[in-house]
């Protein structure tokens, strides 16, 4: 593919397409974070058998309060570090405009204005909040230059943004800004240093953040017991259904398709749990493609994994 232009990268990410993004850190797989579909379609991209959260990259501050709520403390460090490879884990202000699936079901949301010029621009022509992971495929290293991006995710994007090489190279920084307190959930090129430069030390950063990136310790979890495998509810249960044939208000996808059902897997999940059924029992889900990572979101909502 020949390098679009930022019109064409904005169009294609209003239709729910992805678009490969340069950023001043890695590349990124750039979707719309309001629209599920087109998130599910990162994870299918990038084959991740987990749904993990992901980063919304902004315009600018302003952009970024109306995502998430900013005390302080994180104002301090977006005027400090931002445009820059910091990412700010902050309270959700706004669940539509990062959709349930791009925060993998938490009420915090991950947001940063990125320090690529392009990648700006892109963001502001399409004129929302955009989350992109790296955008390599999972378990491969992140790619740095437009070359290594398309070899990676090329084929599933349907505009590709060339930004040169990434001028830092490694990831962000992600820290969670939480009651007035700041920990590092992952070290990048804003260093322990540079922050406590500006908002003093640090606090203990706890086993959520030895396991990101990625394993994250942290996800939501519906207060009912949560039953796999089931073929259909029993005595108080809430029913979520996959395929047709089913009378449950809550089907993850009639036509059995498995990036619907990762778009709708987290609203559901919520929805049935608000009816405070004895438990939700949830109906097979085919193992190929996006249903492993469906799956094991399932099994951690139903406390099999940590
Ligand atoms: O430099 C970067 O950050 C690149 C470019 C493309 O911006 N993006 C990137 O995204 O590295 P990704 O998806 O590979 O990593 C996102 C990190 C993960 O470690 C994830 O666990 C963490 O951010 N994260 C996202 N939302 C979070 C949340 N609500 N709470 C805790 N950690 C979160
Ligand atoms: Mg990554």
């Amino acid at each position: 593919m020949t390098p679009s232009s930022v019109e064409a990268g904005a169009r294609a990410l209003a239709a729910g397409e992805l678009v490969l993004m340069p950023t001043e850190t890695v590349y990124g797989l750039a979707a719309d974070a309001s629209n599920p579909i087109a998130v599910a379609r990162i994870f299918e991209a990038k084959g991740r058998p987990r749904f993990n959260p992901l980063i919304a990259h902004v315009e600018d501050l302003d952009a970024a309060e109306r995502v998430a709520v900013f005390g302080d403390k994180a104002r301090r460090l977006a005027e400090a570090f931002w445009p820059g490879p910091l990412t700010l884990v902050l309270p959700v202000r706004d669940p539509q405009r990062v959709c349930d699936l791009a925060r993998a079901g938490l009420s915090t949301v991950a947001v940063r204005v990125p320090g690529h010029a392009k990648a700006r621009e892109l963001i502001g022509r399409f004129g929302g909040a955009v989350v992109a992971p790296s955008a390599n495929r999972s378990g491969r290293p992140s790619p740095t230059t437009f070359a290594d991006a398309m070899d990676e995710t090329g084929f599933a994007v349907a505009a590709a943004l060339d930004g040169n090489h990434c001028a830092v190279g490694i990831e962000s920084t992600v820290v969670s800004v939480n009651d007035g307190e700041v920990r590092l959930l992952r070290p990048g090129a804003v260093t322990r240093q540079d922050l406590e430069a500006v908002v003093g030390p640090l606090a203990e950063a706890g086993d959520d953040a030895k396991r990101s990136p990625g394993r994250l310790a942290l996800h939501y979890a519906p207060d009912a017991p949560v039953r796999l495998e089931a073929d259909g509810a029993g005595e108080g249960e809430a029913y979520l259904a996959f395929g047709a044939g089913s009378a449950s208000p809550f089907n993850l996808s009639p036509s059995g398709d498995l990036r619907e059902a990762a778009a709708n897997l987290f609203r559901l999940l919520r929805e049935a749990d608000r009816t405070k059924p004895a438990a939700i029992a949830v109906a097979p889900i085919p193992r190929e493609g996006l249903g492993e990572a469906i799956n094991d979101r399932l099994k951690r909502a139903a406390g099999y994994v940590g």
